[in-house]
């Protein structure tokens, strides 16, 4: 097993990664867990797959867990389950001391966060993720919510989980697109920080699309010790954590402008990484074989990296004026200076992002 540790001083906790976890809990901290009552959230195809697991070695270790069910999918990531999961918890006799356990998923990882962070003002939660975008990205850093009619993710928290245990072993069961779409986070670290990462995504295409566990283990052990550092040098987001945001700017206009019916958030997320590498060429920071270079290790591992035709480049540039980084209406972009080094680019010019959206389709 690998151990990192998410330094945030008294709110520091640790990512456990290894095969068979849920199996062998030995050396996980459920001494975490201070009271009778818990609570593990999950939906019905993970629970299906490993629900009874976890819970069965919670029962070994005399913890006492309840379970709540939401149906798989985006859809229910809002403030109604909030209200059932809050009402659940109240009905079971939750404590300040419970603990929550978030088996699955992003949407899991998201919504139980959120849970967590305002039943009775805060208590303690797990995150046992198990699609590969939830293991590298969505479970380590904190960042909690759920959607609004009017927008995705508009509601939400801080709130750090008290520990992150991956079992690898999650990742056989999971269909190839949602693999693929976790990949597409895992090349996004390797182009922000580290081109021996990118390197070693090159050379062990292969044995990582079949899923090597020697490979999943490096990828995910990699992915997050960047995410774990960006996240203790910038918790709330005031500067560098949007460096994590490569490939997001463009990638969720694509996914709003395409009602998130057509492309994965992974999949959007592969474009704008390709179209940014474009942007960066165009306004002179990044050379022309580095752009290629992320192209085409984003096509090699069967991710999309450029826009379909019919796109409408003047409403895309809508959604990217709404982004989050978005200051008085100019558009913010992480553009790469190299193949492991980015660049938060502020107010980039509205005619070089259109030209590289045309030059695209
Ligand atoms: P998801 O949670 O919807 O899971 C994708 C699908 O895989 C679901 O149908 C799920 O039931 C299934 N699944 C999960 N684990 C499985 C397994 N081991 N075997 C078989 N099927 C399995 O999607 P996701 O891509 O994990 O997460 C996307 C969500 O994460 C979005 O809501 C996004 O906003 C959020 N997100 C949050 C952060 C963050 O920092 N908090 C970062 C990135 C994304
Ligand atoms: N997924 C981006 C972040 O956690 O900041």
């Amino acid at each position: 097993m690998d151990t990192l540790t998410v330094d945030l001083g008294s709110r520091a906790y640790k990512i456990y990664i290894g095969s068979g976890l849920l199996d062998n809990p030995k050396g996980l901290p459920f001494d975490l867990c201070l009271s009778a009552k818990n609570m593990l959230i999950s939906n019905p195809t993970v629970f299906n797959l490993y629900g009874e697991r976890v819970l069965s070695f919670l029962r070994h270790l005399d913890i006492h867990c309840d379970t709540i069910l939401i149906p798989d999918g985006e859809l229910y990531k809002d403030l109604t389950w909030i209200e059932h999961i809050l009402t659940a918890m109240l009905r079971c006799g939750l404590d300040r001391k419970s603990m929550l356990f978030a088996l699955g998923g992003g949407v899991i990882g998201d919504i139980t966060g959120f849970a967590a962070s305002i039943y009775m003002r805060g208590i303690p939660f797990v995150q046992i993720p198990t699609t590969l975008l939830a293991q590298v990205d969505s479970s380590v850093g904190g960042k909690t919510g759920v959607n609004h009619s009017l927008g995705k993710n508009m509601i939400g928290t801080f709130h750090q989980p008290c520990a992150v245990i991956i079992d690898t072993d999650t990742l056989l069961s999971l269909p190839e697109r949602e693999y693929r779409c976790g990949i597409a986070e895992v090349i996004k670290y390797g182009i922000i920080s580290d081109a021996r990462f990118f390197n070693y995504l090159e050379n062990k295409r292969q044995d990582i699309s079949e899923r090597k566990p020697a490979c999943l283990r490096e990828i995910i052990r990699t992915s997050c010790s960047i995410k774990a550092q960006v996240v203790a040098l910038d918790e709330k987001e005031v500067g560098l954590r949007a460096i994590l945001n490569y490939g997001h700017t463009i990638g969720h206009a694509i996914e709003t402008e395409t009602d998130y019916s057509v492309y994965k958030h992974g999949e959007a997320v592969a474009i704008g990484m390709a179209l940014e590498a474009q942007l960066a060429r165009r306004i002179g920071v990044l050379p022309e074989d580095e752009a290629v270079r992320i192209s085409a290790l984003i096509e090699a591992y069967g991710l999309p990296a450029s826009l379909p035709g019919g796109m409408d480049v003047e409403r895309l540039l809508n959604h990217m004026r709404l982004d989050k980084k978005t200051e008085s209406g100019k558009i913010t972009v992480i553009t790469p200076l190299s193949v492991g080094e980015v660049k938060i680019t502020k107010a980039v010019a509205l005619e070089d992002i259109r030209a590289v959206l045309k030059n695209n389709k």
